[in-house]
């Protein structure tokens, strides 16, 4: 079956950081109803099957993605403790992009194309525009699936990807 190979073909590209102890940690935080750990796995797959569609690079694309949103503190509900502009960099809009970068680089080689998908998928939240077609790709289908997610909760993709998720 066409999608099983695609699943297989995804699978193939991060299945070491679907596995890895410390990307398991986002299992347990919430995004936008759904857990963080779907959220990144649905982003990675959508932006892996945008990029092949393109003839893009979807290797690199496919695992940037999936760790665009590796922070492992849950943002409801914490203290904020700076003032002024500072405040504002601290927002979770703002910060997890970074975080999820430092993350990335700690635990996997990223290059700087994939370093640009990361910490440039809140655009235009965060200001600065991404750098390569990639990071296009990236904060474009995590518009997406963060907006479905928002409105259907437990979307259709998200559960086509269900058995995917339960190997990792
Ligand atoms: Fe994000
Ligand atoms: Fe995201």
């Amino acid at each position: 079956m066409e999608t099983k190979k695609y699943y297989d073909e995804f699978e193939t590209i991060v299945g070491d950081i679907l596995t890895h102890t410390e990307f398991q940690k986002i299992k347990k935080i919430d995004h936008h109803g759904n857990g963080l750990f779907e959220h990144s796995v649905a982003v990675g797959y959508y932006s892996y099957r945008v990029a092949r569609f393109l003839r893009m690079d979807c290797h690199s694309i496919a695992r940037a993605a999936t760790l665009h949103d590796f922070f492992l503190e849950s943002w409801q509900g914490k203290v904020k403790t700076e003032k002024g502009f500072n405040r504002i960099k601290e927002m979770h809009g703002f910060s997890h992009p970074k975080t999820a970068l430092e993350n990335a680089e700690k635990y996997f080689d990223i290059d700087e194309r994939q370093a640009d998908m990361i910490v440039k998928h809140m655009f235009p939240l965060t200001p600065i525009p991404p750098m390569n077609l990639g990071s296009w790709v990236v904060t474009a289908v995590d518009k997406c699936v963060a907006t479905n997610e928002l409105i259907f909760k437990n979307t259709q993709p998200i559960k086509r990807l269900k058995s995917l998720m339960s190997r990792a």
